[in-house]
């Protein structure tokens, strides 16, 4: 299928490894040219390096740390000159501790929300004006099921996960008749090292081997593996594409069946 992507621009928060980069990688197979944000100018050099091998289009990248007011001030300053306009933002970053809700940190939340919403929606505000005069933009959200069904002792990431979704629904319905759409995706189990560290913390706290965990969480999955961050970028390929015109403000699982529900 012919997405129609080729010469557009897409900016990628977290885009240097896991979901960001497999989704970099989807964009720039169609022809996309990504700029990667993330902490690691390493990572970001590595990630830029392998696109340009494979995919023959060279990315941007520019180093940020999203629970840094500062950083991210100046990060999206940076991006006026690098990246004047853009057709494609994708939220996405490193998720938050686990915990559970029968405690409450307040700093720790007050930082998590800063971190998980604010850059988002500043990076958004940037570019929307410009979408929106174009008549075409795409703001694609990288989630989590926990949104649709929340993660017990992950309250910091289910709820404010729910938020940020909340808030991309609340603009696609105001951007909606200029050509920008807005969509969340709800990703289940994907191989990544946040998977890998997470699999790590669970499985020592419950007392089972790692290679056994591991199992446990992928023969939950209905389709019986983990998935593989390309499998994420394929669907938001598509919902960055001009095919996916009349598909805004919703949540889509890309999951393995795991969610129960609708
Ligand atoms: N993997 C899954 O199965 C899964 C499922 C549901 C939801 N999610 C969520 O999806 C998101 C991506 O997951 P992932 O598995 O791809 O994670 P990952 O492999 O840890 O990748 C996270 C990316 O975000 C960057 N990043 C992390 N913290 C940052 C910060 N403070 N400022 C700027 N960049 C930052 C990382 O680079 P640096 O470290 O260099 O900054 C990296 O590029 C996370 O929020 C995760 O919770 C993942």
């Amino acid at each position: 299928m012919e997405l129609h992507l080729k010469g557009r621009s897409a900016i990628i928060m977290g885009g240097s490894q896991g979901l960001g980069l497999g989704i970099a990688r989807a964009l720039a197979q169609e022809g996309v040219q990504p700029c990667l944000l993330a902490r690691s100018e390493d990572k970001l050099k590595k990630a830029a390096q392998a696109l340009t091998v494979e995919t023959g289009i060279t990315p941007l990248w520019h180093v940020v740390d999203f629970s840094e007011t500062d950083s991210v001030q100046s990060c999206l300053k940076a991006l006026q000159d690098s990246v004047p306009e853009t057709d494609i933002i994708i939220s996405n970053g490193g998720g938050p501790p686990l915990g559970p809700a029968t405690t409450c940190d307040p700093a720790l939340w007050q930082k998590e929300a800063a971190t998980m919403l604010l850059p988002t929606m500043q990076l958004v505000s940037q570019y929307l004006p410009g979408m929106r005069q174009r008549q075409f933009g795409r703001v694609i959200m990288v989630s989590s099921t926990s949104v649709a069904e929340p993660i017990p002792n992950l309250v910091l990431s289910s709820a404010l996960r729910s938020a940020l979704a909340s808030w991309g629904k609340t603009l696609a319905r105001e951007v909606a008749r200029d050509g920008v759409t807005v969509n969340t995706l709800l990703p289940g189990r994907f191989e990544t090292d946040r998977i890998a560290s997470l699999n790590k913390i669970r499985a020592e706290k419950a007392g089972i081997p790692l290679d056994e965990f591991r199992k446990q969480k992928e023969d939950g999955v209905p389709v019986g593996r983990y998935g593989q961050p390309e499998e994420l970028g394929h669907m938001a390929a598509f919902l960055a594409s001009p095919l996916a015109s009349y598909i805004t403000g919703t949540c889509i699982p890309v999951d393995g069946g795991l969610l129960h529900g609708f």
